[in-house]
């Protein structure tokens, strides 16, 4: 029968999933993947161009914002992976480290985070200056960029921990580490760079804003629906099941992708094969269940 199958709407390296069995499938649509669009994909080419520029004296920086579940981690993670690719393709290749700031950092434990992310501890700040130890290990390694989540956590203490924060920031961006930074997080890490003239200088300010009725929108959601192993095309990106995403999920990309994975799902379940709008709407109530596995095995 698969033979019969015009399984155009699924990414060629995707397709043979569609042979599994439904159990199988609905694992594979629950399993995390990266899925492009062009708002990503123009910050993911702004950070590969910081990463091979070549160094500066003031490096240039990167805040990216958006609320919870926006995509923000998994960007990160994704632009990580871009840069390890650079990274070995070239024979003076510099490097970079990723790391999540702490719910309460304050120096001591920003310090600690950034010597677990090198495997070396780096040393005590002093005065606002880097240690020498972190400066020759830095030099080294080559590195030449920081990848910092939930930046907004600098400001969960008290005023005076907070200045020495955003003083180590500024050193790690400055000779002579001149580390380019490329942070995330929600509104909040946007006022904590405001605050700091240089710093405001050094970094420019990128937004991922809801989803909204766009082409952006509609790509992401076809190409999302190309990691879906169903049989016939669901055409995501018709206007009314565009039009219900965008209402039942506030245009947060976390709730999108769950209701597509859960009506993805039902979908299965309920022997369509394609996400309708009915798939979508049983999948913001109900997590599909699975009883009709007990007797499939
Ligand atoms: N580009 C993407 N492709 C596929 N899924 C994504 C993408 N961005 C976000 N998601 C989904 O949204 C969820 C939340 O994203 P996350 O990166 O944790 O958001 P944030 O860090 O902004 O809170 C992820 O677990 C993932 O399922
Ligand atoms: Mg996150």
């Amino acid at each position: 029968m698969e033979a019969d199958l015009n399984l155009e709407h699924i990414l060629p390296a995707r397709r043979s999933l569609v042979l599994l069995k439904d159990k199988q499938r609905i694992s594979a649509i629950y399993e995390d993947r990266w899925v492009n669009h062009p708002q990503v994909a123009l910050l993911r080419a702004t950070a590969r161009a910081l990463y091979e520029m070549p160094p500066r004296i003031q490096a240039q920086c990167m805040l990216i914002s958006g609320r919870a579940g926006m995509g923000k981690t998994s960007l990160l993670k994704k632009i990580e992976l871009d840069l390890e690719v650079i990274r070995k393709r070239n024979a003076e290749a510099c490097s970079c480290i990723a790391f999540s700031l702490a719910p309460d950092p304050t120096l001591n434990s920003f310090e600690d985070t950034i010597g677990e992310a090198l495997g070396v501890p780096i040393g005590k700040i002093r005065n606002g200056l880097v240690s020498q130890a972190f400066c020759r290990l830095a030099h080294l390694r080559n590195l030449r960029l920081l990848l910092i989540d939930e930046l907004h956590n600098l400001l969960n203490v008290g005023r005076i921990d907070q200045r020495k924060n955003l003083a180590f920031l500024r050193a790690l961006s400055s000779p002579p580490m001149s580390l380019s930074i490329i942070a995330f997080g929600v509104d909040d890490a946007v006022h904590a760079i405001k605050s700091d003239a240089q710093l405001e200088r050094r970094f420019q300010i990128y937004d991922l804003p809801p989803w909204k009725q766009n082409d952006s929108f509609r790509a992401f959601l076809t190409s999302y629906e190309g990691t879906l192993p169903l049989r016939y095309p669901s055409e995501l990106w018709q206007q009314e099941k565009v039009n219900f995403l965008l209402s039942a999920t506030d245009g947060m990309t976390d709730n999108v992708v769950k209701c597509i994975t859960r009506g993805a799902a039902w979908a299965i379940l309920d022997g369509k094969e394609r996400i309708d709008l009915a798939c979508l709407e049983k999948a913001i109530d109900i997590p599909p269940y699975h009883h009709r596995f007990d007797d499939e095995e």
